[in-house]
Order: structure tokens, then C-alpha cells, then sequence
């Protein structure tokens, strides 16, 4: 019976294990992450979403505290367009987020970043090419390019001296956008080295309406497929949402695809950022515990667990220290949203806004429990410990079940193992 491991992805002169992990923000899919699946010969993706907040965390830099204190004097003001990134400040903090990555890189794999592009920054393109910029400078593998996707983000880096060496990759939800992109590409003469097709199960934004139900990624996949081959364009297809068993994965893998890109699985990993308790809430969860709904300021809808403490919290925005989500006016949905409610409720402290929410400062706690479709099923994957919780797992674990699983079945993995007090 074929597995996963009866292919490979050659790209370039690489020949991966062609198993993808996503992309998930704000430093879900952290460096340890990315770095497991290229030390086992597949590719990692970390994630450029508020870098400077992760880097923060991971280095003990001062980024975020220095533009708080720079923005002091307008956290009350509700005109969020005095706010800027300090550009120089955003090089630095992708570059060392990427360049501490790539030291630490071993294995024959490769590290990519997921870019998205819908983080506006308050000014889309030039804080768009410094980030695309910096990654390149910090040596890394591939970019993809992700949620939101502007038509002329390769451009902005066209005259940088890796243009041409780093693999670029586009997330798509349909073929139309494809097309749209392509046009512009052949234009610049830099086709995508590949395209990753994002299904209507996967976590985060979702590329399509509240109707994601009625679309289908295998059919999806397949006419994109179809054009390019009609086109006699040979870009590498990697499916993406809800490819839970390695079964899943290598049905895509005999029907023409170059890899996949899978995130869910990893979620319950010591090596995800998420918080213990939160991997245990994505454990927990049960089917009718994820919701798709349009409370992300970006307009897309997202994927998340029903207990989110961000649904419906109705913290004051801050800007003056993220700000990630304004746009070029300094606007945001969740702003108005919130402005609305302060009007309503001027004396309340305690206010609710159940339409929007503010993602950067969510994000940021991980209290945006975004999720895969198939998070139920994660408790399948794991053990069930004597206390009700569930044990969680290594990442190279799940790369290879990925890698060897046959008929559907998911690998557990070993128990933990019960210490014994010293005997005396
Ligand atoms: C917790 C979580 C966060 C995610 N965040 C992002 C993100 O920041 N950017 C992005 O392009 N995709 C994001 N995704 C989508 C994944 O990168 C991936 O394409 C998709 O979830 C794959 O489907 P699967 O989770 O069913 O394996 C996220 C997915 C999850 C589960």
C-alpha cells in the first residue's frame, strides 16, 4: 500500500519529504515548529504576522514597548492615523526572527515564511516590501504569500538581489484569483515557484464566503490543475484544509500533487505556541465547538473555537502598541465597532462588542482560539491521561504519521512514561 513517503517534491536541486506545515500567526507555527519539519526533510513555515511582538517574546527586544511610549499621548484618541511602524525598527525585528531561525536550521529541508498580506500596518505597501525585504536578508528558503493577496506584492521586491533565488508561493481559494495573480506575474517574468490551494476546512481566514460549504478542495484542486496544464504551465500544486490522515495526504500526492500543506495536527505539539491550556481546549473541542464566523476587522471569515475569549470581549483597542489591521487611513473594523459601543455605553466598564474583534491584541494572548475544521478529531490522535487531559505530542510524531500512515490510521504515540519516586 503507497504512503507518503513513496514521494518526493523536487524543487530546484532539493529533493523534500513533501509535507508542508502552514503558516499560522501570530507565532503559533513558532521557529522550533518549522525547524522539526525541515530537520525531517519537509518544509516549515513560521509566520511573518507582528513580528516585532514576537520578537519581543522570543529575543527580549523592546520593539512593541518603544512604540507604545511612542504613540503615548493618543491611546484615548479614537483618530488612529498618527500611528506608524517605524520602518527601520520592522526590518529588525524580521530580519532577527528570521536570521535566528535559519542559524538554526539543520536537516536537508526548508524554511519558508508565510506572509500575510492583509496585515496593513497603516501602510500597506511599504511596510509589505520592508517585511518581504528583511526575510529575504535573513536568509530565508520561500516566501508565501498569503491572505489578502495583492497583485503587485512581487513587484515591490523585484530589484532585491535574491528575487530570483527565494521560491515564491501564493495561497489561492479559487481559480479566479490565480488567474488574476498569473497575469501580473507573467508581466515581471516570475511565475510562483508554487501555489498552495487552500481548501474551505483549514484554519484561520478563510478565502471564501459564509457558503465555504458548498466548495470542495479536491475540485478545486483539480481545476486549477486542468488550467495550468491547458496553459502548459508546470507550477507545483500543494492542497491545503483538512488533510488529516496521511491517507488524505497521499491520495492528493497520486493525483499530481507536489506536496501538502497541513497545520491542525500540529496544533497539540510541544512545539506549537500555543499555551498548554489552549492545546487542551483544541483537544477537548467537539465538532459543534467550531464555528465559522466574520468577527475578524479583515472582512474574512475565520475558523474558530465557539469559547474564544475573544468572542464578544470588548477590550479598548490598542493601537498605539500593535496595530497591525489599520489600514492607510488608520482604520480598522474593530475600532468602529468599538467607537459604536463607547457611544451606546459611555459610563460601562465593562463593554461587549459581539460583531468584531480585536485580533491583534487576541492574537497576541492566543485568545482567538482560531482552528482547523477537523479540530475534533484531534483527540484521536493522542492518548486520554488519568486526570482527563490529553497528552501531547511531539512534532516529528505527526510528520511521520503523516509520512507512514496507510489506510487512514493515525499512529498514537508511546505513553508517557510514569516517573517512580526514588526508592530509599
Ligand atoms: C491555528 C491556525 C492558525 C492559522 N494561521 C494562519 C495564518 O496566519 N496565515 C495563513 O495563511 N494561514 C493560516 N492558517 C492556515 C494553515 O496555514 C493551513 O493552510 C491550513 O490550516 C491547513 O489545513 P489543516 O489545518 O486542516 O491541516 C492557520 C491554521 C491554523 C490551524
Amino acid at each position: 500500500m503507497k504512503c507518503v513517503d513513496d514521494f518526493r517534491w523536487r524543487i530546484g536541486k532539493k529533493e523534500l519529504v513533501p509535507i508542508m506545515t502552514g503558516g499560522m500567526g501570530v507565532d503559533i507555527s513558532t521557529a522550533e515548529l518549522s525547524l522539526a519539519a525541515a530537520r525531517l526533510g519537509g518544509i516549515g513555515h513560521i509566520s511573518d504576522a507582528m513580528v516585532p511582538t514576537v520578537s519581543d517574546r522570543r529575543f527580549k527586544t523592546r520593539f512593541v514597548r518603544e512604540k507604545q511610549k511612542k504613540y503615548k499621548y493618543n491611546v484615548l484618541n479614537q483618530d488612529k492615523s498618527d500611528v506608524k511602524f517605524d520602518l527601520v525598527q520592522l526590518a529588525e525585528a524580521t530580519k532577527l526572527h528570521v536570521g535566528r531561525t535559519m542559524e538554526a536550521q539543520q536537516g536537508t529541508g526548508l524554511i519558508f515564511i508565510n506572509c500575510m498580506e492583509k496585515l496593513t500596518m497603516g501602510s500597506p505597501r511599504e511596510t509589505l516590501r520592508v517585511r518581504l525585504s528583511a526575510a529575504m536578508d535573513g536568509g530565508i528558503d520561500g516566501i508565501t504569500l498569503s491572505a489578502g493577496l495583492h497583485l503587485g506584492s512581487l513587484a515591490l521586491v523585484a530589484d532585491h538581489q535574491r528575487f530570483r533565488d527565494v521560491k515564491f508561493g501564493i495561497i489561492v481559494s479559487s481559480l479566479r484569483a490565480l488567474v488574476l495573480f498569473l497575469h501580473k506575474s507573467v508581466r515581471l517574468n516570475r511565475l510562483p515557484d508554487y501555489i498552495i490551494v487552500e481548501g474551505p476546512l483549514a484554519g484561520g481566514h478563510l478565502g471564501f464566503g459564509m457558503d465555504w460549504m458548498q466548495y470542495d478542495l479536491k475540485t478545486i484542486v483539480n481545476e486549477i490543475h486542468r488550467y495550468l496544464s491547458e496553459k502548459g504551465l508546470n507550477i507545483p500544486l500543494i492542497p491545503a484544509g483538512g488533510i488529516f490522515t496521511g491517507t488524505d495526504a497521499m491520495e492528493f500526492l497520486e493525483a499530481g500533487a507536489a506536496a501538502v500543506q497541513v497545520a491542525t495536527r500540529f496544533t497539540v505539539t510541544k512545539e506549537c505556541g500555543l499555551p498548554d491550556k489552549v492545546k487542551q481546549e483544541y483537544l477537548k473541542a467537539k465538532e459543534e465547538d467550531i464555528e465559522v464566523n466574520l468577527t475578524s476587522p479583515t472582512g474574512y471569515p475565520m475558523r474558530m473555537l465557539r469559547n474564544s475569549p475573544s468572542i464578544g470581549a470588548g477590550i479598548r483597542p490598542n493601537c498605539e502598541a500593535y496595530g497591525y489591521l489599520l489600514d492607510g487611513s488608520g482604520h480598522c473594523a474593530y475600532i468602529d465597532a468599538y467607537n459604536r459601543e463607547l457611544d451606546k455605553h459611555p459610563d460601562s466598564d465593562a463593554l461587549s462588542v459581539s460583531d468584531k474583534t480585536c485580533l491583534c491584541t487576541h492574537m497576541r494572548n492566543y485568545d482567538c482560539w482560531t482552528c482547523g475544521h477537523h479540530t475534533y478529531r484531534l483527540k484521536d490522535s493522542t492518548h486520554r491521561l488519568p486526570d482527563g487531559s490529553y497528552q501531547i505530542l511531539d512534532a516529528a510524531h505527526v510528520f511521520r504519521d503523516y509520512l507512514y500512515s496507510v489506510d487512514h490510521q493515525i499512529m498514537l504515540p508511546d505513553r508517557y512514561r510514569q516517573t517512580m519516586p526514588p526508592l530509599d
